[in-house]
């Protein structure tokens, strides 16, 4: 079977190396790179760490408003599709390379695979809400991390090709821990210890690209005192300067480049507690027993909130300020992403469902 995966930002990275490495046991992949993410630190470093196979072809969209970068992904992700023709294209999560390799495959009839089908956070003003609802929408294999996924997609009438599989990045998380823990030299770098820092990442458009959102967050920041570890995403890099906020932050926090997948996963799993408004940061620290607060009115990771160990705080100064010294995980059992081996199990299902196709 022929395979042609799409992944473009860093978080697609991580969920594809699991899925790959697996894939590639029986299947051929061609690995397309849409260029969303280009520099070292969000692409290269991730492809390294995870030790995925270097892409077949990058398109190298680069940067622009969702409208150009979608666009140019699709041109160029069609002449790709035309002269492969793939049995299946598979795309991953949310962002704006899943709906333009879902979109393409689509409109050839080729049949698509979304990892992470079914996540909602019922916000409209999200691009990546959109991306998912119209990837879901166009797919025939919808591969679900949770039961709550597998609900929301019969709430829209989507039953045919659901499969409740289970989390990729658990399998991503579990097969990388322990390199992580060895390998990784993150708290020498920053000469840090075991639960005594925090971690913080931020990056949504709502968060970095209105000023009083951003001052609000830069503001409390600002108030915590104990150790701050803050990983920077060039879009937040850039939106700090543009409003002025960058020099009063980097007084008051420790601003880094954006960190590799292990260094992170070790950062996380040594953190008192992580702020972020990232979701696969609310399930890494899920998993990673890790109390998280989340600077989002909602989430797509319902069962992280209901399970006690993530609380929503939004861009709100004070409830930020309060959660950093008052919030307490519930103890309890931990499993809403299931067990490990999504990865084997999606395979399993192309495989039956090429089998299903070719004798059609
Ligand atoms: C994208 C995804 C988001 C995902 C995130 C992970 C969409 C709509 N958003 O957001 O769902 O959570 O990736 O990081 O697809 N930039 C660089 N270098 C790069 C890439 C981006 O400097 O390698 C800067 C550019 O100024 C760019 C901005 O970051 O305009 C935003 O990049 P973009 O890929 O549009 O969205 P992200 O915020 O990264």
């Amino acid at each position: 079977m022929k395979i042609i995966s799409v992944v473009g930002a860093r978080p697609q990275f991580i969920k594809c190396a699991p899925l790959s490495r697996e894939l590639r046991k029986k299947h051929e992949e061609i690995l397309i790179h849409t260029g969303q993410h280009y520099d070292a630190e969000l692409s290269d470093t991730f492809f390294k760490d995870l030790d995925i196979s270097k892409p077949n072809y990058n398109i190298g969209v680069g940067s622009g408003t969702h409208g150009e970068q979608t666009g140019r992904m699709l041109i160029e992700l069609e002449k790709i599709m035309l002269s492969e023709k793939p049995d299946v294209v598979v795309v991953y999560g949310d962002t704006n390379s899943t709906l333009a390799g879902a979109l393409s495959a689509a409109k050839l009839q080729i049949p698509v695979a979304h990892v992470e089908a079914g996540l909602r956070s019922f916000d409209g003003t999200m691009p990546e809400e959109i991306n998912r609802v119209l990837a879901d929408h166009i797919s025939d294999l919808l591969f679900c991390p949770t039961q709550t996924a597998v609900n929301n997609l019969v709430s829209e009438g989507i039953k045919k090709g659901v499969s409740l599989v289970g989390d990729v990045m658990l399998d991503a998380l579990m097969f990388n821990k322990d390199i992580a823990e060895n390998k990784s030299k993150v708290l020498e770098k920053f000469g840090i210890e075991d639960k005594t820092y925090l971690v913080a990442t931020i990056h949504r458009q709502s968060n970095t690209d209105d000023r009083r959102t951003l001052e609000s967050i830069v503001d409390a920041f600002c108030k915590i005192k104990e150790e701050l570890i803050f990983p920077l995403h060039p879009r937040t890099a850039k939106c700090l300067k543009k409003y002025g906020f960058f020099d009063r932050l980097d007084g008051a926090v420790r601003i880094t480049k954006p960190l590799g997948y292990l260094d992170m996963l070790k950062l996380i799993a040594h953190a008192r507690k992580i702020l972020t408004d990232s979701g696969g940061m609310q399930k890494e620290a899920y998993l990673l027993n890790v109390p998280c607060i989340t600077l989002r009115e909602n989430t797509e990771w319902v069962e992280t909130v209901r399970e006690g160990q993530n609380i929503l705080v939004g861009a709100n100064k004070e409830k930020i300020f309060r959660a950093v010294e008052t919030f307490e995980p519930k103890e309890g059992q931990k499993d809403a992403f299931g067990t490990v081996g999504a990865s084997s199990r999606i395979v399993e299902i192309l495989g039956a469902f090429d089998v299903r196709n070719q004798r059609v």
